[in-house]
């Protein structure tokens, strides 16, 4: 069938627009939990079964692998699903590992011991409940040694852009990027570990400054899923693309066709 993309709400828009120029063949089907959103102020345990009922009704729209286009749920449900839920035949994947691949140069799959990188001081924008996983620390605690990682959890951002408030959001990234610069003056890279955030990430780099590395994570994840379906071609199935919403369809449509520049139909889930 199709490619699951899930996401709380329009964030993973970001990298679905991503996956569908680098693989214009593969149909995809997109679910935005609006309903439920933000995931990024929730515990893990309610985060861990919106994700499992989302991926449900992923597979049951006929999809047989499943992108977390959403660092939150990546962080605090992925590897519990991946560890007791996910049925044989079906394949869940998060947004993580590509970002953490690229930041500490490596190529996919590569598990030689952690080393020494170019990155010393990493800056994470995130929501809530990814920073206080510490999720992203541990992925790259198994790949690099002697970065120092400083977590900002950015309240507000999310809810704000899902509300099409792109001015309160753009207030809401420069405090954040304040904040995160008096804990760790001189980051030299910086993380936009939100697939919403990519939506601010010019807001992200005028604030940082031009020295400073923004990672986001789209690209990398098109790149790391193209790879995926050379290895494994039967997983990308057949079928047409679709857009599946929790929340009011006509609501959804509006603003993912505002953020993506182009008519986007949601139906309801
Ligand atoms: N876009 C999501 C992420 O990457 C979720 C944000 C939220 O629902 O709080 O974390």
């Amino acid at each position: 069938m199709a490619v699951g993309i899930f996401d709380s709400g329009l964030g993973g828009l970001t990298v679905l627009d991503a996956v569908q120029e680098r693989l214009p063949d593969v149909p995809f089907v997109y679910y935005a939990d609006s309903a439920n959103a933000p995931y990024g102020v929730r515990t893990a345990d309610d985060i861990y079964k919106l994700t499992t009922a989302a991926t449900q009704a992923l597979f049951d729209a006929g999809c047989d692998l499943v992108i977390l286009a959403c660092n939150t749920a990546s962080a605090a449900a992925l590897r519990r699903m991946q560890e007791g839920w996910v049925p044989q035949d079906k394949r869940v994947l998060g947004v993580f590992v590509p970002l953490i691949e690229a930041l500490t140069e490596r190529s996919w799959g590569d598990n030689s011991p952690p080393r020494e990188v170019g990155v010393k001081h990493v800056a994470l924008f995130a929501t809530p409940a990814t920073v206080s996983s510490r999720a992203f620390q541990r992925e790259l605690a198994f790949r690099a040694i002697g970065v120092d990682v400083e977590g900002q959890a950015c309240g507000g951002v999310v809810d704000a852009i899902e509300e099409g408030d792109m001015i309160l959001a753009e207030a809401m990234v420069r405090s954040h990027v304040d904040a995160l610069k008096r804990k760790m003056p001189q980051p030299d890279a910086a993380v936009l570990g939100c697939t919403h955030y990519p939506l601010m990430q010019e807001q992200f780099q005028d604030a940082l400054g031009a020295d400073v590395k923004v990672f986001s994570q789209a690209n990398l994840v098109a790149e790391s899923l193209a790879d995926y379906l050379t290895r494994r071609p039967e997983m990308a199935g057949e079928g047409t693309s679709k857009f599946l919403t929790s929340g009011d369809p006509k609501q959804v449509s509006s603003r993912a066709t505002q953020f993506l520049r182009r008519q986007i139909t949601f139906e309801a889930a």
